[in-house]
């Protein structure tokens, strides 16, 4: 009797004691990572932005070089048509947004989806974001590629567009594929990651930019669980540079493409606003609390800059 009621009392429910116990994968310090970002060496030069188009872009690169790739590529709609009804005032958005059209889309899908599986490491993964429209090419290309889709996650956030006669589109999809699926790189910093992410987009009123750019927490998730300090992301579409920005404030290098020279100041402007590791929480120290307030202080930062560059105006 008394041996069943002390394992009884030992087995007494703790809500939440999985997540509790919980510890990533991988966690380094503010100093470890900074070390690991400094000390890392490439056989290419690193940390700017080619203003090309990605396919040639990415044929002057060595194979095996790159160790995780977010893409946002184009939609493939008449974007230019829709951007009134994505940003308001259209005086803030820089022009020559480039779309693809959606006939040639498969073939466009194919060509860049194999040029980064050439480039890709063996551990590395590609997160690729897409609406729905197009989903089929670039599903298509990543099988005719061959690389292995790990997870399809659902973006759900608010778009703003009215409808009358079907649903609101309110998601978007956000693939994480590999080349190898016996061993690529994943950092489980969370205990229960979904796959389904409810990330709001801000508004970033005032701001010159492209017209569609990805949200920091979003780039963030993906660079967080596929990648180390110190490692190398390639973004072949870079449009505001939000990959670099997110790269330069967690102490990864990042090598970009984009074929809109318009946006050669942009960029800079926005990568020039980020301080080297300015994001960077160690994930055993942090919340979504702390991640949020991080980001909510570099907006604070990057409206003064801009009232600032007003004022002299
Ligand atoms: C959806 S936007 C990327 C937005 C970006 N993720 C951000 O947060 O700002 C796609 C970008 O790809 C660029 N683009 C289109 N075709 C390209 C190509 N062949 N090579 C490089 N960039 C291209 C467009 O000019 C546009 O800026």
């Amino acid at each position: 009797m008394k041996a069943t009621s002390s394992r009884q009392k030992k087995r007494k429910y703790v809500p939440n004691l999985a997540a509790k116990k919980f510890k990533p994968t991988k966690s380094w310090l503010l100093k470890d990572a900074r070390g690991l970002f400094k000390t890392a060496s490439f056989p290419m030069d690193v940390d700017y932005v080619s203003f090309d188009d990605c396919v040639s872009g990415m044929r002057t690169l060595p194979e095996n070089c790159i160790d995780m790739i977010i893409a946002d590529p184009p939609f493939g709609l008449d974007f230019q048509i829709m951007e009134a009804l994505y940003n308001r005032d259209s005086n803030h958005v820089v022009t020559g947004y480039t779309d693809v059209p959606a006939v040639d889309y498969d073939v466009f899908s194919d060509r860049w989806i194999k040029e980064i599986k050439r480039i890709m490491k063996k551990e590395a993964g590609v997160w690729i974001f897409s609406g729905w429209t197009n989903l089929k090419d670039i599903l298509n290309a990543l099988e005719k590629n061959k690389l292995t889709l790990i997870n399809h996650i659902i973006w759900k956030y608010q778009f703003g567009v009215f409808t009358r006669k079907k649903f609101v589109t309110s998601h978007y999809h956000v693939l994480f594929a590999v080349k190898d699926p016996n061993s690529y790189f994943f950092n489980k910093i969370e205990h229960y990651p979904e796959d389904v992410w409810d990330i709001k987009r801000k508004y970033h009123h005032g701001m010159r930019k492209n017209a569609t750019k990805l949200p920091i927490n979003v780039v963030m998730r993906c660079i967080d669980f596929g990648s180390k300090p110190g490692d190398l992301i390639l973004d072949p579409f870079m449009g505001n540079g939000t990959t670099a920005m997110v790269c330069k404030g967690t102490f990864r290098h990042f090598l970009g493409f984009e074929i809109n020279a318009a946006l050669t100041s942009t960029i800079k402007w926005n990568i020039d606003q980020v301080k080297e590791g300015e994001f960077y929480i160690p994930y055993s120290r942090r919340t979504p609390e702390l991640v949020e307030n991080r980001i909510a202080s570099f907006r604070k930062k990057i409206k003064k800059a801009l009232q600032t560059m007003k004022n002299k105006e």
